[in-house]
């Protein structure tokens, strides 16, 4: 049985033309994920590509949520500010009108010179990025969400009791998923496509 649990989802920030001053930059982030990789010394976790990456790379052992929720946590780092400052401690504010008209990281790559694509889950939906994943501002174009999103609460978890549950973290098969398919296998060949 395929098992599906980790969370993905992409973005890409990408030049147009990509030369030595302006080299293209892929930027993955995954939700709500603690540093339970392998090049984090996890020895359940099989995670051998991100592990590859990190052998290439820089590690930092240093790194805290600077909130411990989705929405002011990537508030704060997608500003470059501390939810202190952005004044998102929940998710019930957008920061440009709430705490300040602060430039976003795919923002500033926008406006120098970069051609910016979100793919998935970059900004925190609905208020926190006023419903538009802070368009027109970030993107280059409209945020790419997988279809199949639209049944993240249906009943797909076989239980025990024979009968099909609400739960967004179970084992499943994929091609018996509604669309056949799942949110991050979407975002993933999106992002792929477009890379
Ligand atoms: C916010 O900043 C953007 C550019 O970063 C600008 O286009 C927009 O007019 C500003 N909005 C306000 C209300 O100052
Ligand atoms: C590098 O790419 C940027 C963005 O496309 C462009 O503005 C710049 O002129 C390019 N530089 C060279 C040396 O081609
Ligand atoms: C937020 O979205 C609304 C509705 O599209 C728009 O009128 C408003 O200007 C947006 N706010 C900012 C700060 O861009």
């Amino acid at each position: 049985m395929k098992e599906h649990v980790l969370v993905i989802f992409t973005l890409v920030v990408h030049s147009v033309t990509s030369n030595l001053s302006h080299p293209n930059v892929l930027l993955i982030i995954v939700d709500d994920l603690r540093p339970v990789l392998g090049c984090y010394g996890d020895t359940l976790a099989l995670t051998p590509n991100i592990d590859t990456l990190a052998h290439h790379g820089t590690i930092f052992t240093r790194a805290f949520a600077q909130q411990a929720l989705c929405g002011p946590s990537r508030t704060s780092f997608l500003t470059s500010r501390r939810p202190d400052t952005t004044k998102l401690y929940d998710v019930h504010f957008y920061w440009r009108t709430h705490a300040g008209n602060f430039t976003t990281l795919p923002q500033y790559f926008k406006e120098h010179g970069y051609h910016t694509v979100s793919a998935g889950k970059i900004f925190h939906p609905g208020i926190v990025s006023n419903y538009s994943d802070d368009q027109p501002y970030s993107w280059s174009e409209s945020a790419y969400h997988p279809p199949t999103q639209a049944h993240k609460q249906d009943p797909v978890c076989l239980g025990s009791d024979g009968a099909l549950h609400t739960n967004i973290y179970c084992p499943i098969q994929v091609d018996q998923q509604p669309g056949g398919s799942l949110p991050d296998i979407e975002t993933t060949e999106f992002a792929t496509a477009w890379l």
